[in-house]
């Protein structure tokens, strides 16, 4: 097939990239190098430089393409309420744009960077009340080291367990917002244009690659730069967070599985490696990994955060017959010989 793949010079992009190639397609990466990201110009083969909201570079762009992959996004929690617009922007108005040119191109596919976010806090479970949801964690919890949503019914701790697909989303910050948005977007496209639309709700990536230096980033690349620097990790919270890190190898596999499979209309599917674990168990294994000194849980924490999201990717495995290769062990390992 010939691929587009916006956001391709990324730390996603550029693996997704290298898996498409080695399965045979012909990719031209379309990237606007974003400032904030690449502070050197990056080398990558098939690169238009170009921004996802210019109409005019995305229809260039397209031109004798059969499939999308959108990566371009702004990424991260984000620092504050400035960033707003910008995450709208990059996010919602440019998958718009993009979408918009799919339509007069008559591309028929579309599989879309989603992420974990989309679903807020994660699947939990009152011995009472069975499945509840809690709402937003309250300022005064946070405040006095009470991180775990309590059932809002009788205020019971609860069980916290895996979401599906079919779980109620509810973005907690700006950037799942918008992650959120785009996706509904794919799916009112798909149901327009009769095109395929796949969503792919990614979990905690982290690998070879991963960006240094930016607010921008998430917790396994923070980590890791600390350590390098000689620095101790800092935990948030009690480190009893929990999260699903997936190798961005097999984030790669999980793209090129879903731009082959039939379908029709909008599906989404969650892609992690399966294994929950916590915050304070990466910080843990990074350190080991890189001989550095033992994490601080400092009991700090930051209002969009969630306290455990974690999936089940059973979908995918079975419709889509993917599954990862790494665990966070292995992982890590590649990580050390690959920085
Ligand atoms: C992350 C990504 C998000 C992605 C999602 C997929 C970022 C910033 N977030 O969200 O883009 O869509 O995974 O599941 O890339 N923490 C510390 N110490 C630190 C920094 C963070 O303990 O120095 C903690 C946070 O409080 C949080 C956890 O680590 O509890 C994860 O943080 P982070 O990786 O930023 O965000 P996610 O919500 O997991």
């Amino acid at each position: 097939m010939k691929v587009l793949l916006t956001g391709g010079a990324g730390f996603i992009g550029r693996h997704v990239q290298a898996q498409l190639l080695a399965d045979g397609h012909e990719v031209r990466v379309l990237d606007s190098l974003r400032p904030d990201v690449h502070h050197v110009r990056p080398s990558v083969e098939g690169l238009v430089v170009g921004d996802i909201r210019d109409a005019e570079a995305v229809d260039q762009a397209l031109h004798g393409v059969d499939t999308v992959v959108h990566l371009a996004a702004k990424v991260g929690l984000g620092v504050d309420l400035d960033d707003m617009d910008d995450y709208v922007s990059t996010n919602s108005l440019g998958t718009a744009v993009l979408l918009r040119a799919l339509g007069r191109h008559r591309i028929e596919r579309f599989v879309y960077a989603s992420s974990m976010v989309v679903y807020g806090e994660g699947h939990y479970e009152c011995d009472r009340h069975g499945v509840v949801a809690p709402g937003p964690r309250r300022v005064e919890d946070l405040e006095a080291g009470q991180f775990d949503p309590r059932c809002p019914i009788c205020a019971a701790p609860l069980r916290a367990g895996l979401v599906t697909e079919a779980a109620r989303t509810d973005p907690r910050n700006t950037y799942a917002a918008t992650k959120l948005h785009g996706e509904h977007l794919a799916a009112t496209w798909a149901r327009e244009t009769g095109g395929q639309a796949t969503g792919l709700r990614f979990h905690n990536v982290y690998g070879p690659g991963m960006p240094r230096n930016t607010p921008y980033a998430g917790v396994a690349a923070i980590f890791r730069s600390m350590l390098e620097q000689g620095e101790t990790p800092k935990v948030f919270e009690d480190g009893a967070q929990r999260r699903d890190f997936i190798h961005v190898a097999d984030i790669a596999t999980a793209v090129a599985a879903a731009m082959v499979a039939d379908g029709k209309d909008f599906t989404a599917y969650n892609v992690g490696s399966g294994t929950v674990r916590t915050i304070g168990d990466l910080a843990t294994e990074l350190a080991r990994a890189y001989g550095g000194p033992e994490p601080i849980v400092t009991g700090a924490y930051r209002l969009g955060d969630v306290r455990h999201i974690t999936a089940s990717s059973e979908r995918l495995r079975d419709e889509l017959g993917w599954k990862p290769d790494y665990d966070l062990r292995s992982g890590l390992e590649d990580l050390l010989k690959q920085p």
